[in-house]
């Protein structure tokens, strides 16, 4: 008998403010009909002043904790996925652990910019697998708008802020090789190619220029690598699992480029419709994004009991990710 992850709670929070296109266009030379057009997003959210990441986090965490209905003494594992801590160091997920009220168990931050929802979903289901967790409370949560250039229209316009969390625990008494119909995370496909740092990076650091940065990304590079990576491992993850593109029932990808989901659902034949979306109003909220979108898909009733559910990511380093749950 093996252990299987399953996720049984899920909880998002986005910043009150909007910022629409209307308004980015009075701070840089850009339209609504440009930003609509070439990437789907109409407006994103942007954190009040002093609103921090934990902050996120922390509210995404407290909704996925009452969905899952645990407490946080029962977590044993808190994992952040952010690309935007409060603070070099500590970690954001310890900031987050002191806020649930929690002195035991084990907190750090993963870091995989945009995949590193996915990159945190696997280490969840090998901590739980390995037998080192039973529960874990996993967070994507980022404040993007304090590493944007507001004066660079083409990196500016295409990020938000927000947070989305799940509860992962561990669920007994399936057999090695579980049937690929029992509820759980089936597998994680991780990937990355270093070589392709200088695409999409962040031009500040502790160790290079002891500042923090703006994001720098020549997008149609990113674009290009997006759609290869992201068709190549849904493959990859399906043909893992013995499943094929019409057995998915819902694909809940990270939000980059909304040109970018329609070219990954041609490619897997998979209806539009099928594809759960919120760059519109969230934009690109980097490892916040695919919590983000399963946990509106799930409270809207669209997610239900035994669908299969792909995510996928892409983000700096490059990075690239994909895992196959059964709801
Ligand atoms: N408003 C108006 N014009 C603009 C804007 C803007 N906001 N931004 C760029 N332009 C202009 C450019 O200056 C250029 O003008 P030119 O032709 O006179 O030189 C023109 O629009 C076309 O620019 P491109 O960069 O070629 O536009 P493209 O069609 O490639 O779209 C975009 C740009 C939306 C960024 C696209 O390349 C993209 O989405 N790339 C992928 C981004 C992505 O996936 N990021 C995910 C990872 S994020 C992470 O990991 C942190």
């Amino acid at each position: 008998m093996s252990v299987r992850a399953r996720i049984i709670g899920c909880g998002s929070y986005l910043p009150e403010r909007i910022l629409t296109n209307a308004e980015l266009a009075t701070m840089v030379d850009t339209s609504d009909e440009w930003i609509v057009t070439r990437t789907g997003i109409r407006q994103r959210h942007i954190v009040a002043e002093g609103e921090k990441t934990s902050d996120l986090g922390f509210k995404a965490a407290e909704k996925a904790l009452q969905h899952a209905d645990i407490k946080a003494r029962d977590i044993d594992l808190v994992l952040v996925a952010t690309t935007t801590p409060d603070n070099t160091f500590p970690a954001t997920a310890t900031k987050v652990q002191a806020m649930l009220g929690m002195r035991d168990g084990a907190a750090f931050d993963i870091q995989a910019v945009c995949s590193g929802f996915v990159y945190g979903l696997a280490v969840a289901d090998n901590f739980i697998k390995a037998g080192q967790a039973r529960t874990v409370l996993l967070i994507g949560a980022e404040v993007f708008s304090c590493i944007l250039d507001w004066k660079d229209r083409s990196t500016c316009v295409l990020f938000g802020d927000g947070a989305g969390a799940v509860v992962v625990r561990a669920d007994g008494g399936h057999r090695e090789g579980a049937p690929n119909n029992a509820p759980g995370i089936l597998s994680t496909h991780l990937h990355s190619d270093g070589t392709l740092c200088d695409i999409l990076y962040v031009d500040g650091g502790p160790s290079s220029t002891k500042t923090v940065g703006h994001v720098r990304m020549v997008g149609r590079e990113v674009f290009r690598h997006a759609v290869i990576n992201l068709a190549a491992i849904v493959d990859e993850a399906l043909e893992a699992n013995g499943l094929t593109r019409a057995d998915i029932d819902w694909l809940v990808p990270h939000q980059a480029n909304k040109r970018i989901l329609a070219s990954t659902a041609r490619r897997l034949g998979l209806p539009y419709e099928r594809i759960v979306i919120t760059i519109d109003r969230h934009a690109n909220t980097s490892a916040a994004s695919i919590p983000l979108a399963l946990d509106e898909a799930v409270r809207d009733g669209r997610i239900q009991s035994g669908h299969l559910i792909l995510m996928e990511a892409m983000g700096g380093g490059l990075t690239w990710a994909a895992g196959l749950v059964r709801w």
